[in-house]
């Protein structure tokens, strides 16, 4: 089994580097480069991160392999390459940009593969194919990007954690060097750990859309069940990090939306506004009640003070009418 992982680790380091040579060597890269181009990844970038490009052919990682003598079936179990069902093997990613996943100490142990904006635009293809995971990748214990953000995320004590690759290499380059982001997967338990050993506090830079809420409000509980303060950066509708840096810039990305994050009481209440349509008053009583409820849920009898000023005034009610449904609805639960 060592032996095993020990030639799996170096496939992914040789692939990982010829990929990258094909996307910036190579005529095969050319489209690809130009993609990337267009999105704003600089030279530098490309190079710190490794990124590659599968070229589109069924055997060019499977030549390339068989030539230096790794096993087929080992290099299938790695998820470097894939066998039909009727026992071919060929290539597993073809025609994508290849993103290398990193373990924490900086070795290559999977990737996850993009595909171009105008290849096969029809298909049925998913537009992120990612490494299974294997005796190397562990995805439920991997963080994008860990080994390159930890150092400053141990200095700043804080994390940013992101949806996609693509958002922390973006920040990345944007000078946001302390985020890591999940592998296309709901943010697990061991991986709360990791950042808990690293941070005291986490950022969350979710996409701005209803998936992203949806995945902010998991990923807190888990969170904060790891022992970590959490803040929920706020984006734009329909705008992920990426593009928000793209489209604004660095300096707007910090004093907009990292700056501006905001502690899970207050994400909560405002993800339950934008969940209710109120239309009479029957409606907005409801609305109340589920905002007390939340506001119930905080420890601190200051902050839930606080919050109760804020609800009371936003609705017009008397402060003393607001408490006393808060301590009616805390004695029915
Ligand atoms: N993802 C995946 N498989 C898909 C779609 C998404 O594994 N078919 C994962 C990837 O890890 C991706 C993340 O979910 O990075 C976020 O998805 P999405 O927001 O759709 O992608 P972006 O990161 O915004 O990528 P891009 O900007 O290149 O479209
Ligand atoms: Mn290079
Ligand atoms: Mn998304
Ligand atoms: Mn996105
Ligand atoms: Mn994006």
């Amino acid at each position: 089994e060592k032996r095993a992982k020990q030639a799996m680790l170096e496939a992914h380091e040789l692939v990982s580097k010829l990929y990258h040579y094909v996307l910036t060597e190579t005529p095969y890269g050319v489209e690809a480069m130009k993609y990337l181009t267009k999105r704003g990844m600089s030279r530098q970038t490309l190079t710190e991160y490794q990124i590659g490009f599968a070229p589109d052919s069924w055997d060019f990682v499977t030549q390339f392999l068989k030539k230096r003598s790794f096993s087929q079936d080992l290099m299938v179990e790695a998820g470097l390459l894939a066998k039909s069902e009727a026992g071919k093997v060929f290539d597993r990613f073809r025609g994508r940009v290849m993103f290398p996943i990193h373990d924490s100490q900086g070795h290559v142990i999977g990737f996850g593969g993009r595909l171009l904006d105008n290849t096969h635009p029809k298909s049925s293809q998913p537009k992120y194919l990612n490494s299974p995971e294997s005796l190397l990748f562990n995805k439920s214990a991997t963080l994008f990007n860990l080994h390159r953000a930890r150092s400053t995320m141990r200095k700043r004590k804080q994390a940013l954690l992101f949806e996609g690759y693509v958002d922390v290499v973006s920040a990345w380059q944007a000078g946001f060097m302390q985020g890591v982001a999940t592998l296309g997967t709901a943010l697990t338990e061991q991986q709360a750990r990791i950042l808990r050993r690293n941070v005291e506090s986490v950022v969350l830079c979710y996409d701005g859309d209803a998936a992203g809420q949806e995945a902010t409000s998991k990923a807190i509980h888990v969170l904060q069940q790891a022992g970590l303060i959490v803040r929920v950066a706020p984006l734009p509708q329909g705008v992920d990090p990426d593009d928000y840096i793209r489209q604004h810039g660095a300096e707007a990305f910090s004093q907009q939306v990292l700056l501006q994050a905001m502690p899970v009481t207050a994400f909560r209440l405002k993800h339950l506004r934008s969940q209710y349509v109120i239309n009479d008053e029957t409606d907005k009583t409801r609305l109340i009640a589920k905002a007390v409820e939340i506001i119930n849920e905080l420890d601190s009898p200051v902050e839930r003070d606080l919050y109760q000023r804020q609800l009371a005034e936003e609705y017009s009610l008397t402060l003393g009418d607001l408490k006393w449904e808060s301590k009616r609805a805390y004695k029915q639960q």
